[in-house]
């Protein structure tokens, strides 16, 4: 029988949200606030348990489908009418719906926009109460943005509002937000609370009980939220996963070592979570500040992994993929004294993924071209060499595990495309 896991929730809200809110795009900070907004207007309204729990998670990540600045900027114009506001619900809808027991969750982030006169009798039915206060307090926390005070904004920002009321949200939402704005604290709590403090101090949320294998499934989940923000990333993990664990079990490392790998893999690049996709799909060379953004994905992956407890032993694979062995690489400048086998092994596979995979501006190389490459960054003792060694002996069989897992990938990139593509709710 499979054995009982355990994830806490409120670590997994904390994580995401907050690495969504390091971003360097418009939307920073966004998400705790909404999510600030969302439990105070809550505390006025008649919610299970169960009702409250899933509209923290989903106010705490209800814009991850916004990819770009563009996007970004757009659903902070407020230009409600405009029907590509709902791409990013319906991206957040399907890439959270993978995961079994986070489907309630998607269809909230997918109604998110779904506004009562944007809507017609039948798709209301569809709307999940959660979707209709997480509409009230969306909205409040873009118009309460950049306030130097924000008590000199909030009678501005309940006019607003109640000027929506029975418009675009349901009246008995706005009621509820009428009574939490009265008191300062509604208001200092949306500009100041963080969500650790909101987890620590007031509001429990239940933990997430799965099957040991169902874990694959989550952070397979994290693999499309993180390769799916670009066409040009689409691939990537999918196949510096498979790489890295070819190289283990080629080496002789344990099964479970081996699943270890894969995930370490599937979340390497969690971190460029905060790069907009503007950056990511530039074909040409990067400014020094956009690669200075670049350069912080790493460390943003230590920190995600780091408040998961139960990600805790991958935390370092996964982070150091660009460490180097003569301690020039980044962000923490370990070395051959201090980098694993298993963190060495993914910093060879991201660097072969990356040159013989295909992009959209250009063809990847050849498995023999990229030896050449990699040989050089041995010697310049960077990569490892005997996992080099490895992988030039199995080139051939590691590339084709590599390109068959990016086609694989390429094809669910490509349904989810059309799927995203679709108008209206
Ligand atoms: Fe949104
Ligand atoms: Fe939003
Ligand atoms: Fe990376």
């Amino acid at each position: 029988m499979a054995e009982l896991l355990t994830i806490s929730l409120e670590e997994l809200v904390y994580s995401l949200s907050t690495l969504m809110d390091h971003t360097i795009a418009p939307l920073r900070d966004h998400h705790r606030r909404t999510t600030i907004a969302a439990y105070h207007i809550a505390f006025y309204l008649d919610l299970t348990w169960q009702q409250r729990n899933d509209l923290i998670f989903a106010s705490a990540i209800h814009d991850i489908g916004a990819f770009s600045i563009k996007e970004q900027k757009a659903l902070l114009d407020l230009r409600f009418e405009d029907q590509h506001i709902n791409q990013h619900a319906r991206a957040a809808y399907l890439l959270f719906k993978e995961f079994s027991q986070f489907e309630h969750v998607a269809i909230i982030l997918r109604y998110h926009h779904a506004y009562l006169n944007a809507t017609t009798n039948a798709q209301r039915a569809k709307i999940p109460y959660e979707s209709l206060i997480l509409q009230v307090a969306d909205q409040v926390a873009v118009l309460s943005m950049d306030a130097h005070n924000i008590l000199d904004r909030s009678a501005k920002i309940i006019e607003e509002i109640n000027k929506q009321s029975g418009v675009m949200f349901a009246p008995e939402i706005v009621e509820a937000f009428n009574k939490a704005a009265e008191k300062e604290k509604f208001w200092l709590d949306i500009n100041n609370l963080s969500l650790s403090a909101l987890f620590a101090e007031r509001l429990k949320l239940d933990n997430l009980h799965f099957k040991s294998d169902e874990l694959m499934g989550l952070v397979n989940m994290f693999r499309r939220i993180i390769d799916f923000r670009s066409e040009v990333t689409s691939t990537h993990t999918a196949g510096v996963s498979v790489v890295a664990a070819e190289l283990a079990r080629i080496h002789g490392s344990e099964e479970e070592t081996i699943r270890k790998i894969t995930m370490a893999g599937f979340l390497h690049d969690i971190g460029k979570l905060i790069v907009p996709s503007e950056i990511l799909e530039k074909p040409g060379k990067l400014t020094r500040a956009e690669f200075n953004i670049i350069r912080t994905h790493t460390y943003f992956t230590y920190e995600f992994l780091n408040t998961l407890s139960i990600f805790s032993d991958i935390r370092d694979w996964a982070s150091q993929h660009h460490e180097r062995l003569n301690g020039r690489g980044y962000p923490f400048h370990e070395n051959d004294r201090s980098l694993s086998f298993e963190s060495r092994a993914i910093a060879v596979a991201d660097v072969f993924t990356a040159l013989t995979e295909d992009r959209p501006y250009r063809k990847g190389v050849t498995g023999k071209e990229a030896m050449v490459v990699l040989d050089v960054d041995v010697q310049k003792q960077e990569l490892d060499p005997n996992l080099v060694l490895l992988l030039g002996e199995h080139q051939d069989e590691i590339n084709q595990a590599r390109i068959k897992a990016q086609d694989r990938s390429r094809k669910e990139y490509q349904a989810f495309m059309k799927e995203m593509n679709k108008e209206g709710f």
